[in-house]
């Protein structure tokens, strides 16, 4: 259950005015408008209403419905299943086996930055409580998928363990900004990374009602899993945003190296 704390904030962001953040960048800016456009629709009427719009319309093909009324796509239907190909197969283990790792690294950065962050900055314990139950979620939604699918883990799971570690720790201890920072970071590229995985499998969903078949119910399945999730993390990014992630000096440089590392790892979790 959310705190009261995650409550007003996102309240909070749904009623303020666009702002005029010169420094965020493009693909930052296009995922928090996605993000911001489902909660403007579902929290309260607000004044990002043309803002709302634009993002929905922009990403009409991968987003949620703005709106809980908005039923989504259909739901499955007597039609035929459509057999799992080769490739839809391989894009299944791979897609599982990177989301589970990365969502492994998303709680270990938390459960690591949040010791030095808490002590200077009690009121980010909420918060950071907040983001830790969501997280551990994911990751929990991922194990259980790589077991029902029997699909390894990656073997790179001890590294990137270690590696989110030391990030979250180095980046708790630099202070609150430098964390936001890397908050930041971390769901633009997820963010980006769900995306992507999204337009596969919305294309895949669309070919087969074309042909009058109903995509197979594992991938409809993550389908769901994915959108869900996704959502949440660009939740992620917009309290880093707005708990001052901008302000970490040197940003470009600290979010470069996060993003930078965040793309490898994935490149790389989806092959090993
Ligand atoms: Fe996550
Ligand atoms: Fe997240």
């Amino acid at each position: 259950m959310p705190s009261p704390y995650i409550c007003r904030a996102c309240t909070a962001a749904a009623r303020r005015q666009p702002t005029s953040r010169t420094a965020v960048t493009t693909s930052t800016r296009a995922i928090r408008s996605a993000a911001r456009s489902k909660r403007a629709a579902s929290i309260a009427p607000t004044t990002r209403g043309s803002a709302a719009a634009d993002a929905k319309r922009s990403a009409s093909t991968i987003t949620t419905p703005a709106n809980p009324s908005d039923p989504g796509p259909p739901p499955p239907t007597s039609k035929p299943v459509a057999k799992m190909t080769p490739e839809q197969r391989a894009f299944l283990a791979s897609a599982l086996r990177v989301n589970h790792a990365g969502e492994l690294a998303a709680t270990v950065i938390l459960k690591s930055q949040t010791p030095p962050l808490v002590t200077t900055h009690p009121n980010l314990r909420p918060l950071m409580s907040h983001m830790l139950d969501q997280e551990s979620s994911h990751f929990a939604t991922f194990n259980g998928l790589l077991a029902k699918h029997r699909i390894r883990p990656s073997a790179l799971y001890p590294v990137w363990s270690a590696a989110a570690g030391i990030l979250g720790w180095s980046t708790g201890l630099l202070g609150k900004e430098a964390s936001m920072a890397c908050t930041e970071a971390v769901e633009t590229e997820i963010g980006e990374h769900y995306n992507s995985q999204l337009r596969e499998l919305v294309k895949w969903d669309q070919e087969a009602r074309e042909r009058g078949e109903e995509l197979d119910p594992e991938l409809r399945e993550l389908m769901g899993e994915v959108r869900r999730i996704r959502d949440e993390e660009l939740e992620h990014l917009d309290h880093a945003v707005e708990g001052g992630a901008k302000m970490a000096r040197p940003y470009e440089v600290l979010t470069g190296v996060v993003r930078g590392g965040c793309r490898g790892a994935i490149w790389i979790a989806q092959k090993v």
